[in-house]
């Protein structure tokens, strides 16, 4: 497994997370939205947004660094609400295969349940997207209901805490 430090996002990530959504951002749109020019033109707004949104206790987001403090992946709790969370993650193409996000998510679980104090995680995925259905697969999450997600057919997963 590829060695990765996670950390809560802060501030001074900033250029680093930016540097990661643009070189991956080709990579991410083969199984995911594009985020959009927008996203990248606003950047540092949005950071500050999402820095807030922690501070108020309804996000958690994750990044995963090596040991140069560049980013290969991220792992994102939203929309906290009674006592539960929506993951989200994603991972570097250069780092992708190699099990970061099936580390990271476990990672990540563990800390909801106990810095964080939730009881249960949820979590969508498009049925073409194998590599998220398998790491959400080995970390415990069960599909709960088909859905559509951006279009396309989805599984909803539910993980208890
Ligand atoms: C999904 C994603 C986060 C997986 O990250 P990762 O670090 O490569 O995941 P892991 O290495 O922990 O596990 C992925 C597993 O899926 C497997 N996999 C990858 N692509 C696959 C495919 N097309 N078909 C079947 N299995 C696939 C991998 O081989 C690996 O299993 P293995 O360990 O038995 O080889 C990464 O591919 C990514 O960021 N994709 C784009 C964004 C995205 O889809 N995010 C999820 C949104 S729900």
């Amino acid at each position: 497994m590829l060695p990765f430090r996670l950390q809560l996002l802060r501030a001074d990530h900033a250029p680093a997370l930016l540097a990661f959504e643009r070189e991956n951002r080709a990579w991410f749109a083969a199984s995911i939205p594009d985020r959009g020019d927008d996203y990248f033109a606003d950047f540092d707004a949005r950071h500050a947004a999402l820095l807030a949104e922690q501070a108020a206790g309804v996000c958690f987001f994750h990044l995963l660094l090596n040991d140069d403090g560049a980013v290969l992946g991220r792992v994102n709790l939203i929309d906290v609400a009674d006592g539960a969370a929506e993951l989200g993650f994603r991972v570097a193409e250069k780092a992708a295969g190699r099990g970061l996000a099936t580390a990271a998510v476990r990672e990540v679980c563990a800390l909801a349940a106990t810095a964080y104090g939730l009881t249960a995680l949820h979590a969508r995925a498009t049925l073409d997207n194998a590599a998220s259905r398998t790491v959400l697969a080995r970390t415990g999450f069960t599909p709960t209901a088909a859905i559509t997600l951006t279009g396309r057919p989805a599984t909803r997963y539910e993980r208890p805490l």
